[in-house]
């Protein structure tokens, strides 16, 4: 018996090992990624006057018939493109999926959009551990025919019948709508990650940022945009990755949300302190609208969220719709 306990134990302490070092590489790598980025100012964007995000899939939801799960899928129109930005969890790989559940009853069609960005390889934002094992992402439990859309993705991904677009570097989608380009972050379990997010700039606003899990930290989301652009960020939009005191996915009563995909070690996770100096970042660059996605922050972060920003904090539900102009 003894042995077979110290025989684990040696299995545990390799391991650990081994993902530390991994880890402490691919924080070096992701430094490495940052200050090689090669980011010019974007001159010419040019702007849109109207945005609406309505998220699909999140946490939350306004009403009962919508589901919610620990997954982004926003829809978000503006003037002249309309993105389905990730494409939800799907975690139990139910037909309907949530994803297509929700667009059903918010009368939502695959008409409604002719764009899709991808923020980044994870399960869920593309629809499952399957589809992110297969480096492509899926709205259903089978992958349906999207026709001619548009796909952005953050690594190289593929689709039956399209051919998605690699915005590793920062891409102009539309007049006014960009990718901020990759940033990367390696996760002491999950590993590498590149993540790209949304930039959308609001005529006489300034920049409008949406996000979908924010490894990328949100001191180098900002640090981007101010790179990108010479208008002010106006707000940011999604997920930022803050379970401080809980997390949406448990497994066995582990929080999973804590340790994993946080970037950080496991011995030191993400404090409220560390949340709040991230708000204090975002107040100094005085936002008029911030809405924080409950899909991987716990409730106290959120309710940190609003007691920041109480005149200009958004809820995001499925189904509700903020709507900027
Ligand atoms: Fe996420």
């Amino acid at each position: 018996m003894m042995i077979v306990i110290l025989i684990l134990l040696g299995i545990v302490l390799i391991l650990f090992t081994y993902l530390t070092i991994r880890f402490k590489s691919g924080k070096r790598k992701a430094e490495l990624h940052w200050q090689h980025s090669n980011i010019q100012k974007m001159h010419n964007l040019g702007t849109v006057q109207f945005c609406q995000i309505i998220p699909l899939i999140d946490w939350y939801t306004s009403r009962e018939a919508l589901k919610g799960e620990a997954g982004v899928s926003y829809l978000i129109e503006t003037d002249n493109v309309s993105i389905l930005f990730d494409v939800g969890f799907n975690m139990k790989q139910t037909d309907p999926s949530p994803l297509i559940n929700n667009m059903k009853q918010l009368g939502i069609t695959m008409d409604d959009f002719d764009t899709i960005v991808i923020s980044h390889n994870h399960l869920d934002h593309v629809g499952g551990m399957k589809w992110q094992r297969q480096r492509t992402f899926s709205l259903a439990n089978q992958q349906i025919d999207l026709g001619e859309k548009t796909v952005y993705t953050p690594i190289p991904m593929t689709y039956p019948g399209l051919s998605p677009i690699l915005s590793k570097n920062p891409t102009v989608i539309s007049e006014g709508v960009t990718t901020i380009g990759t940033i990367a972050n390696q996760d002491f379990y999950s590993g590498w990650i590149e993540e790209q997010a949304l930039a959308i700039n609001m005529k006489g606003k300034g920049i409008l940022l949406i996000v979908g899990c924010g490894h990328q930290t949100l001191p180098k989301i900002l640090m981007r945009a101010e790179s990108l652009f010479e208008e002010p960020i106006y707000g940011i939009i999604g997920g930022l990755h803050y379970p401080v005191t809980a997390s949406r996915i448990k497994i066995m009563g582990i929080n999973m949300q804590k340790y994993i995909g946080i970037c950080r070690p496991p011995w030191s996770p993400i404090t409220i302190d560390a949340v709040k100096e991230n708000i204090d970042l975002l107040k100094k660059r005085n936002p008029g609208v911030v809405a924080l996605s409950a899909h991987d922050s716990c409730d106290e972060s959120i309710a940190a969220f609003k007691n920041a920003f109480p005149a200009i904090y958004k809820e995001v539900k499925v189904g509700e719709r903020i709507v900027i102009q």
